[in-house]
């Protein structure tokens, strides 16, 4: 009933920030019937959603922009008469790895101070706990005439999506949802129930809903730090990691599987520890455990080169000064064009630095500084280090193997099988031998 009654108030939403979180929410919005507004500060960006064109590698939302009716602006005054604003901008670290909140904190202040009153806001960008009590709630009733839990609803919704997932989308993936009144939280609720086919839960407090998403991020982190250790453990005691962990997860209970790599990427796993790091550093408390994690897994593309200087070394072929060595692979994760935070941009800063000659393939990104085809960049490589596992490297992975490189790093196990098959004594994957 309650969720009829709320819903009857909810028609028009706008949402801001149309990445790869906002832009396949405003469409899942619009064919749930909700009259949605697009907003985004980048006039490139809104352009190209105008023309259609999609600014994110998601084929689901490729196909839907075509047919929409969405409104997409730079205007945040088009904000005035929506019934609720979702904010999905981005949340990232400074070069130091101190949280950036300023993009959130302008996105907020400039939707908030054109909202009609009782509108709710939502954050959906990924903050820590106290982001929204702390920072974003005194700085909306300060530079707005508005009262947050009195005359503006305010609620968190951290966003869960997996861009390139094709079981888990944001049309599906439970959410929780925090708010500081009762009246904000059982409107995002009945909001998200609305638009989710998934379960809303209902957290105590916005900090509560802040920590779930950062937590999540940071088991991950956690998780991948934990086998990262073991592969460099079990490659000088002759285990094969992978097996192992294969092995463990056969146990039907409390053992999840998790693989090493040449590192961790994306928006997301990357970030987000930092964000909760530095918010117990403030408040007295250092995160020994999640700090470490960050360590071991930013250190993992210098790990991997090393293997290779090591085994240049073994093969009396010097040092990686001069080599021709080709990177294969720029996205963060396999089969997605997605760049950020990749360590394959670590893995390539790493290698010339070491006066390595770079060659760099991927899929996903062919330009001018590329080569522009996995046989171009096979060519003349001496050391090929896989730094992504695309479906187009594993399917052409005899070839990879068996170009004239010397060595292959396989930075993600993903050739381990093919290596294994045809005994290449240069194979090198992360935690595993041929
Ligand atoms: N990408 C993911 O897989 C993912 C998953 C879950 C959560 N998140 C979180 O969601 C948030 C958004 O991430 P994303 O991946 O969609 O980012 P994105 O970079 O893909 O998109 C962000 C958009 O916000 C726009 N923008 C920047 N500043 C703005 C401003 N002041 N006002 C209006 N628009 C502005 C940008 O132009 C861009 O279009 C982040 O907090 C991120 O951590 C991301």
């Amino acid at each position: 009933m309650l969720i009829i009654y709320i819903m009857d108030k909810i028609n028009k939403i706008a949402v801001i920030g149309l990445g790869y979180v906002g832009l396949p929410l405003a469409l899942l919005a619009e064919e749930k019937k909700f009259d949605v507004i697009g907003i985004d500060a980048s006039e490139g960006r809104i352009d190209q959603l105008k023309k259609r064109i999609s600014p994110i590698d998601d084929k689901d939302a490729s196909v839907r922009l075509k047919k929409t009716k969405i409104k997409f602006s730079t205007d945040f005054t088009l904000v005035r008469d929506v019934d609720i604003a979702i904010i999905c901008v981005p949340t990232p670290v400074h070069e130091d790895k101190k949280p950036d909140l300023s993009i959130v904190e302008s996105a907020t202040i400039s939707t908030a101070k054109h909202l009609r009153e009782n509108a709710l806001l939502i954050i959906e960008s990924t903050i820590n706990p106290g982001v929204c009590d702390e920072l974003l709630i005194p700085i909306i009733e300060e530079q707005t005439k508005l009262k947050v839990g009195k005359n503006l609803h305010f609620a968190h919704c951290p966003e869960r999506i997996n861009p390139g997932d094709q079981k888990w989308h944001v049309g599906n993936i439970n959410r929780v949802v925090g708010a500081n009144s009762e009246e904000a939280l059982d409107l995002a609720y009945a909001f998200y129930s609305q638009l989710i086919d998934g379960e809303i839960k209902k957290m105590a407090s916005l900090k509560e809903a802040e920590a779930v998403k950062i937590v999540e991020n940071s088991f991950r982190d956690i998780n991948i730090a934990f086998v990262n250790e073991l592969a460099m453990s079990f490659s000088k005691l002759g285990i094969n990691v992978v097996n192992v962990i294969n092995g463990a997860a056969t146990k039907p209970f409390a053992f999840m599987p998790h693989f090493p790599g040449i590192g961790v990427g994306g928006h997301c796993i990357p970030v987000d520890p930092y964000y909760l790091i530095e918010y117990a550093h403030n408040n007295g408390f250092e995160h020994r455990f999640m700090s470490l994690a960050r360590e071991i897994n930013e250190n993992m593309p210098a790990y991997c080169i090393e293997l290779v200087e090591t085994e240049l070394e073994k093969q009396k072929l010097g040092d990686l000064k001069g080599k021709k060595v080709t990177v294969l692979g720029l996205s963060y994760k396999p089969n997605v064009g997605d760049m950020r935070e990749s360590p394959a941009t670590k893995t390539i800063k790493i290698l010339k630095e070491k006066g390595a000659e770079v060659t760099t393939f991927d899929p996903y990104f062919v330009d001018k500084s590329t080569a522009k085809s996995l046989d171009e960049a096979l060519r003349s490589a001496e050391v090929v280090v896989l730094a992504t596992a695309h479906k187009e490297f594993i399917d052409a992975g005899e070839n990879i193997i068996n170009s004239g490189a010397k060595i292959v790093m396989d930075g993600r196990n993903a050739l381990y099988s093919q290596a294994k098959n045809i005994n290449n004594k240069v194979y090198l994957g992360v935690g595993v031998t041929s």
